[in-house]
This record gives structure tokens, sequence and C-alpha cells, in this order.
């Protein structure tokens, strides 16, 4: 360890008080320190940091650069008729082919949350008790399973994880306890993206400790570096994949490798698609994608005046209703143009965060109120350099519903996920044919009287009144609101193949559909007969 030339090079970037505490460190701590400090290009990161913060000045308003996603660029459940059917064939043509992978961003820190392991793992109380992880991996089975009876091909769906230092260990651990779900470990390929320092407003490292720098990831946008620092686009070409849908880990109801926007995003010769769902009213906080100066891009709603956000087209739906839900199309050579052209060009943005400290007496401190930054890339920053963009929109009742915050938050928390799931699920099984009756026989409305008190203009699905159960007491209950009936992905992927099991059939909640009972009521129509 050359600690002066070290001190020097420090002095160089202003950054000398990272050493402050370093008569107080035994020789471990202080080879800890050493090898921190220089695995850190100091240099980068202040330039980051500056441009960071050059960019994070007053917000400029882009109403005047702004239109809308050109209408034949844009698919929907709803709108586009019969090219569904044709794209989700193609869509499962290409899993069986062996040419569509999954890419999951489980890298964030999920402050909101506020839980000490990873989001994957958790678990919003539902009667199967699945984690967010499990419900994600028979997704990916099922595709497999509905490519294979469409075609005859075993085609597998590799499914890459990104993590970073905080959800690295323990995600590995937990697929490692849970023999992978029963996907074949060769399949799940796990990597971590990059971490950068926290800075202080005065563009001063923070210490977390006094041998180690404050780091935390450098967002969902630094998958293009990891991609390419972990070899992992090299991985996907030598396994012949040709497409891959990235998406967030806190999507409750993602619909992995989802055929129809594959297919979509193929037929339109897209190299890069985004589903959507349609924003609900003009002043919801959620970023819409458009063109500005003709390239595409998520705009935030701090970005637009109110009169932009309630421009409406002559149908009378918002010009600007695309909003964006972390759920990505790329094909594998753009990821690479990406990774190799384009990644250097993406800005950071920056997030105030209250970011624990050493301060001059070399006291831990956890403050109170922000005191430094987080830089951080995001994913869709990309979209501008797309030449061949498209948009696919979906149902928020059937696709979205993120579990960002905790149970005592009023959206996006454990029951809203929760609830949203069992909804749709309740929904798969009349759509079958099933009927729900509770324990004295009566039968339950298809529209729970009590759905009249969801809230849906806050986004938030559940009134919180119903909010009975959290984390630990599991949703069993059958009055809960909505009816509790969850179907196993390894059943079912989209409501498909439920009629053999539900038609003319009465269900008492809490219900809990999986493969064997599946296997079950096959077995006695069998024997019946
Ligand atoms: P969010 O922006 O919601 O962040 O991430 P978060 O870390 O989950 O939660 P908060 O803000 O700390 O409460 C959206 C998606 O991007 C991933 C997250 O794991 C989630 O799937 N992500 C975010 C990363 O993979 N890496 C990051 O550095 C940040």
């Amino acid at each position: 360890m050359n600690v002066e030339e070290l001190r020097e090079e420090l002095a160089h970037f202003g950054q000398e008080h990272l050493l402050e505490f370093w008569d107080d460190l035994d020789s471990e701590k202080k080879q800890e320190l050493y090898d921190d400090i220089k695995s850190t290009d100091i240099g980068e990161v202040l330039q980051f940091f500056t441009k960071a913060m050059e960019n994070a000045g007053e917000v400029e308003k882009v109403d005047e650069k702004m239109e809308p996603i050109p209408s034949e660029l844009i698919g929907s459940v709803t709108r586009s008729g019969k090219e569904l059917e044709k794209w989700y064939n193609e869509g499962l043509k290409q899993v069986a082919n062996g040419k569509v992978c999954v890419l999951l961003m489980a890298g964030g820190q999920g402050t909101r949350l506020g839980v000490t392991y990873p989001k994957g793992m958790y678990d919003v109380g539902l009667p199967s008790t699945k984690t967010l992880y499990e419900l994600q991996a028979q997704r990916i089975q099922r595709i497999q399973q509905l490519a294979y009876e469409k075609t005859g091909k075993h085609g597998v769906v590799p499914w890459y994880i990104m993590t970073s230092e905080h959800t690295k260990d323990p995600t590995e651990a937990f697929f490692k306890r849970n023999n992978y779900f029963g996907l074949i470990k060769e399949n799940v390929v796990m990597f971590e993206q990059n971490m950068l320092p926290c800075i202080s407003f005065e563009g001063k490292i923070i210490l977390d400790q006094k041998h180690k720098i404050s780091r935390a990831p450098d967002g969902n946008g630094g998958l293009y570096r990891a991609l390419a620092s972990c070899n992992i686009i090299d991985d996907m070409e030598q396994r012949g994949l040709k497409y891959c849908h990235v998406y967030g880990v806190d999507n409750i109801l993602v619909k992995l490798a989802d055929p129809w926007f594959v297919g979509f995003c193929i037929a339109k010769g897209a190299n890069c698609g985004a589903k959507v769902v349609e924003k609900a009213y003009p002043t919801e906080p959620v970023g819409v994608i458009c063109r500005v100066d003709g390239k595409f891009q998520v705009v935030e709603y701090s970005e637009i005046t109110l009169k932009t956000a309630e421009r409406r087209n002559q149908d009378g739906r918002l010009m600007f209703s695309a909003g964006n839900i972390c759920n990505h199309f790329f094909t594998t050579d753009f990821l690479r143009e990406l990774a190799r052209e384009h990644e250097p060009r993406l800005k950071h943005h920056i997030a105030k965060k209250k970011i624990p400290f050493i301060d001059n007496s070399g006291e831990r401190i956890v403050p109170t109120k922000p005191n430094g930054i987080k830089m951080e890339k995001f994913v869709f920053d990309v979209f501008e350099f797309s030449m061949d963009f498209a948009a696919f929109e979906v149902l928020r009742e059937d696709e979205f519903s993120p579990l960002k915050n905790g149970i005592k938050a009023d959206k996006d928390n454990p029951t809203t996920a929760r609830h949203a799931l069992l909804s749709l699920h309740h929904r798969w099984v009349l759509n079958a044919g099933g009927r729900f009756v509770d324990k004295d026989g009566t039968p339950i409305p298809a529209i729970p009287s009590n759905s009249a008190q969801a809230d849906h203009t806050s986004g938030a699905r559940a009134n919180v009144d119903y909010c009975r159960t959290t984390n630990s007491q599991k949703a069993t209950d059958p009055d809960e609101y909505p009816v509790v009936c969850e179907i196993s992905p390894l059943l079912s992927f989209s409501g498909e193949g439920l009629q053999p099991l539900c038609d003319g059939r009465e269900f008492t909640p809490p219900v809990l559909l999986s493969e064997g009972d599946y296997q079950e009521d096959k077995e006695s129509r069998i024997d019946n007969n």
C-alpha cells in the first residue's frame, strides 16, 4: 500500500477526507479502505457528479416539443382485434425456438418497502405464500409449456437476473434454497450491477464507515454497463437468443416473455419496445412515453404543464396517455449496440437522500433530512437511441400492480398488490365458467358490492378499510375484498386452460388452484367416464 501516493491522488480531486480516520484503523481495515478507494475511478465519479448536478436545475417544460407516439407504432390488447392472435402465435413460436429470454432488474434497494431482504423475496400474503420470485419462476415454466403445446418444441426461456451488492447474496441463497423453483440452474443467470459512491451536496464522497465509502447501485439504467462488463450479451448470443423482455421485480402481475408483446414488437420490426398502460387521469404522477424533438422518451409529469397533461384526442382519450410501467422489449443486437455505443451518453439523474455518514468526530450519523445524493441511470433513457420503437398498451388491472411501499402507505403496497392478483384470478375463474358461493351456499356476486368503494382515482384498488391482512397474517379470510382466489402460474399464464377445471363449478373462498388440482380433476373425469 502506498498511502502517501493515494493521499496525493485524493488531494488532487479534493477528496483527502477519505483518509481522515486512517490512523484509527487496524491493518485489516486499512487494507479494506485502501482497496475500496483504489477500486474507484474518482475522476469518473466526480465527472458524473458535475454533469448530474448541471442537469438537476430547474425542470425544463417540454410541452412545445412533444408529440404522441404515432398510432401505427402502437398495439393494444383491447383495440388490435385479430392481429392479437398472430402476435401471440409468433411470440410462442419464438419462445419454442429458444429465441426469447427475460431479464429481471432486481438491484434496487427497495427503501420504500422497508424490508431488510430483496424485494423479490417478499410474500404479499397470498394463500400460497409464494414470493414475487416464485411467481415469476413459475410463469416462465408455464410459458415454456404453452410454447411446447403449440409447437411440440421444448424452448428454454433463460432468466437473467441483475442484482446489486445489497441483493446479490440473499437472492442467490434464496434461489439455491428453493432449488431454483423448478428451473434448471444453468438457465438462471445472475449478474451484478455497478455501485457508485454517494456524494454530499458539496461534492465530497461520503464515508459510510471509517474504512468504507458509502455506495448505492447505479440505477436500473446501470443495466447496460453491467450487460457488457459481466459478458451477458455474449452469453445471450451463445445461446442464440434474439429477443429480451426486461422488467422490474415489483410488478406482481408481470407477464414474463409475454407472447403478445414479443410477437407485436417483432411484427413492428422494433428493436426496442415498451408496454404501457393508459394514464388514468391528467394529473396522475406517471411518466408518459412520447416523442420529444422526434426522439422517443419518457416525460415525467413535472416536465409538462397541466394544460398539456389535460389535452385530449377527438375520441376523448388523453393525448399523452402512454404510461410507462418498466416493461421493455429489446433485440439482443440493440442491447449490444446500447452497451457498446450509447451507454456512456446516458446521463445520471440525482436522488437527494438521507445518507448515513461519519462526522468529523468519527461518529456514524443517520441524518433526518437529505444530506447528499445518489446517482442513477434510468433503463428507459435509451429509448432515444431507437429508430424502431413500438409501444404495446395493456390493461392496468390485468398487468400492472407494483409493490413499492410498506403496508401503511395508501397505494402500491402489499395489500394492493395482493388484491390485484386475487381480483385478476377471480375474473379468470368467472370467465372460465366458475361461480363463487360463500360457506352457507349463498352466491357471491361476480362484482363484489364493496368493490364500489375501490379507489380508482388514486390508483389504489383497495379501500384501506379492507386492508386487514398483513404480510404475516395470510390472506385467507373469505370475506376479504376481493374474493380470495389464487391460481398457480403453472396452471395458467393469462387465464387460459381453466375451463375444464372451472366450468359449471362452484367455489367457496379462499380458493387456491394449483397444478395438482388439474391433475386430480382430469383423473376424476376419466374415472367417471
Ligand atoms: P425503483 O425505482 O422502484 O427502486 O426500481 P427500488 O430500489 O425498487 O425502490 P426504492 O426507490 O428504493 O424504494 C424499479 C426497478 O428497478 C430496479 C428495482 O429493483 C426495480 O425492479 N432497480 C432499481 C435496479 O435493478 N437497480 C437500481 O439501481 C435501481
